[in-house]
């Protein structure tokens, strides 16, 4: 019903507005169904667990010249990977990192798992990677959610229990919107809308593409979601 008429929307305010990030391929190349490189979507949302996309950006790609594939990342000695790491902060992060480039070296010939759960099952890739990974490089029907869409599910379906007692709920809400068509775009699309539209504070409501299906919006303050106390 209305979930297809914002899935529309939302998809076709990505295909013209859709972030230029070192990590996507181009528009062009995305129309004719190429998808993103496995271990540069896993490098990119690694680093963004860490911090924003302007400061993961130069770090994304001085990795991805130093090491363009992730056995040339596997090989790689801990004190190196650590330097080149220095900035990005939690090293435990970095130490995970080399793990599961090595896992993927050894165990799978340094081809990353297709599937949410042999993603789920490399180290120190948690339940929010192995989905970005999944849908973003094999666009299989996986639930992408971050802060980002727990922002837009609060809004969108202007859910009152406050975060985190709601992160399971907004799960299932985001849940209830993923289909089978271009899940990897969907993901994407639901981020930017967060990063750059549905905004922490002073959100865009007039230029957001879903706002016609927004609860929160007809509350007149959009910006109060999520909930972060109990009444
Ligand atoms: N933040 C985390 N992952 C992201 C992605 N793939 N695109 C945009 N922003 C992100």
């Amino acid at each position: 019903p209305f979930r297809n008429a914002l899935r529309s929307s939302l998809l076709a305010w990505y295909d013209a507005q859709a972030r230029d990030l070192a990590w996507r391929v181009g528009p062009a190349d995305r129309r004719s169904g190429v998808r993103s490189d496995p271990y540069r979507v896993w490098l990119s949302e690694v680093m963004l667990q860490q911090t924003t996309v302007p400061h993961a950006t130069p770090y994304f790609l001085s990795f991805t010249e130093r090491w363009p594939t992730v056995l040339d990342l596997a090989a790689v000695d801990d004190g190196d990977l650590m330097g080149a790491w220095a900035g990005l902060g939690y090293y435990a992060r970095a130490r995970n990192l080399l793990a599961c480039a090595r896992a993927v070296a050894a165990d799978h010939g340094g081809v990353f798992p297709d599937t949410e759960e042999g993603l789920r099952a490399l180290p120190g890739v948690g339940a929010y990677t192995a989905a970005a990974v999944a849908a973003i490089a094999f666009d299989r029907e996986a639930n992408v959610v971050d802060g980002n869409v727990e922002r837009v599910m609060a809004r969108l379906f202007a859910v009152e229990t406050p975060v985190p007692e709601a992160k399971p709920e907004l799960k299932a809400l985001a849940g209830s919107l993923v289909t089978a068509d271009r899940p990897g775009d969907w993901a994407q699309a639901l981020m930017d809308l967060g990063a750059t539209v549905c905004r922490p504070k002073s959100p865009l409501c007039d230029v957001c593409p879903i706002s016609a299906w927004c609860e929160g919006r007809k509350t007149g303050a959009p910006e109060t979601y999520p909930r972060k106390t109990k009444k």
